[in-house]
């Protein structure tokens, strides 16, 4: 195991109607003048946006609102945030919906704090050191970027998405409500559900050994995903099975599964290309090229697919042939996304062979570069992985 720290200083509310104590959550960690923050409208639509302003004014908390986030956050968006924070004078923002809001919230908490583009987080120019509190009130178990110290916006100009990180962005509370999340299409349901299966594969393919506290608590996560998932595609409301992949989606992107371990992050890397390109759902294209990429770099570590094939898939070890194993593991992945409703290909996705050398070319590696901690992939290698997920 790799020497660590572990930040996760988060304050979760978790249960049944806890949406209703933002207005005092937001008071103790210090918010006089909050924004609230909000996607495309169904926060509204379930009434979840008048309870939230409800507990503000209770609590006597001060607020203004921006709705509008799409999925797959644009920059246009946080630059409209940042202009109306400072003109109202906002001092904590408030994200209410999924990992798009919040990471809406999260590029608006940086940039009000900052002189420069916010965009200089994202483009790697310039690391994060100072943001406002940022709360948020959770409405689908997918990103974990209610637990993370990340935020992920596609710029217009040139509809590139990109990641930034730092510890100033992690949310001081986070309001978990699993009844919230019982209004999700089950396709969206799914789509989060493979996003946190891969937070976790994303962390459990790694070089680093000696890890069998951190791989042990990857796989339960896993085989809870695996037994949870289907109750909620069959039957909406089932409030526990809910409340356990809503637990799942914090624990697998929060860092506490991938602590003292390198780490991999080529599959979302490949993946946020196709939803830039798209706009379709991250966790639909991650269904799409993750088990593509388990394929390409199955020779690099057979045994730890082997591990994966038969402590999550529950295959039988073939010892004079372990490849064999590890293939029926991906496999078994395949099937899984597949019956949960994800498309596994380009066709099902919506994407295009054609649009193959685009995608390569705005993954940005350049002829020599190299990314990725467990496989490191050039840029043909990045276009086999594409081409092996037609
Ligand atoms: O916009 P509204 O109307 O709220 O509708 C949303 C949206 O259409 C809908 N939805 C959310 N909660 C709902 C609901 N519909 C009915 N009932 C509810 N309770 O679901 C759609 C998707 O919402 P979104 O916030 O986009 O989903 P998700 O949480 O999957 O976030 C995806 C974004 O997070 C990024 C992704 O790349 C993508 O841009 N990620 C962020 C990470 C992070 N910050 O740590 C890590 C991830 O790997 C990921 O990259
Ligand atoms: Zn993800």
């Amino acid at each position: 195991m790799e020497n660590f720290s572990f930040y996760s200083p988060t304050k979760f509310v978790f249960g049944k109607e806890t949406e209703g104590k933002c207005g005092a959550l937001v008071k103790e960690f210090g918010g006089s003048k909050v924004l609230i923050h909000y996607g495309g409208g169904s926060v509204k639509r379930s009434g979840l946006l008048d309870r939230v302003k409800t507990s503000l004014a209770d609590a006597g908390v001060q607020f203004c609102e921006l709705g509008g986030v799409t999925p797959n956050p644009r920059s246009g968006k946080v630059y409209e945030g940042i202009d109306l924070c400072k003109k109202e004078n906002v001092d904590f923002i408030l994200a209410v919906g999924g990992g798009s809001a919040i990471d809406s919230a999260k590029a608006i908490a940086m940039g009000v704090c900052y002189d420069g583009d916010f965009w200089d987080f994202y483009s790697g120019k310039s690391r994060p050191k100072k943001a406002l509190p940022v709360g948020t009130v959770l409405t689908i178990a997918a990103a974990g970027s209610e637990g993370s110290g990340d935020s992920v916006i596609t710029h217009e100009n040139g509809m590139l998405k990109r990641g930034a990180s730092g510890d100033c962005i992690r949310p001081k509370f986070s309001v978990l409500n699993p009844q919230l999340t019982t209004t999700l299409p089950a396709y969206q349901t799914a789509c989060g559900a493979t996003d946190i299966m891969a937070h976790v594969f994303e962390r459990y393919f790694t070089n680093t050994t000696d890890v069998q506290t951190t791989d042990r608590l990857c796989e339960a996560v896993l085989l809870s995903m695996i037994e949870e998932t289907p109750k909620v595609i069959k039957d909406p409301n089932d409030y526990q099975a809910r409340a356990n992949i809503m637990w799942a989606g914090m624990v697998a992107h929060n860092n506490i599964v991938g602590v003292g371990r390198e780490q991999d992050w080529n599959s979302h890397g490949i993946e946020h290309e196709l939803s830039a390109l798209y706009d379709c759902a991250h966790g639909a294209g991650l269904a799409v090229i993750m088990p593509a990429w388990m394929t390409y770099v199955v020779d690099h570590n057979v045994m730890r697919f082997a591990q994966m094939a038969c402590r999550v898939w529950n295959c039988k070890m073939d010892f004079s042939d372990p490849k064999k194993t590890a293939l029926e593991g991906i496999a078994a992945f395949r099937s899984f996304l597949k019956s949960i409703g994800m498309p596994i290909n380009f066709s099902e996705l919506g994407a295009k062979e054609s649009d193959i050398p685009y995608l390569v070319k705005t993954f940005g590696l350049g002829e020599t570069g190299k990314t990725g901690g467990f496989v490191q992939l050039t840029s043909k290698d990045v276009e086999n992985i594409y081409r092996l997920a037609l």
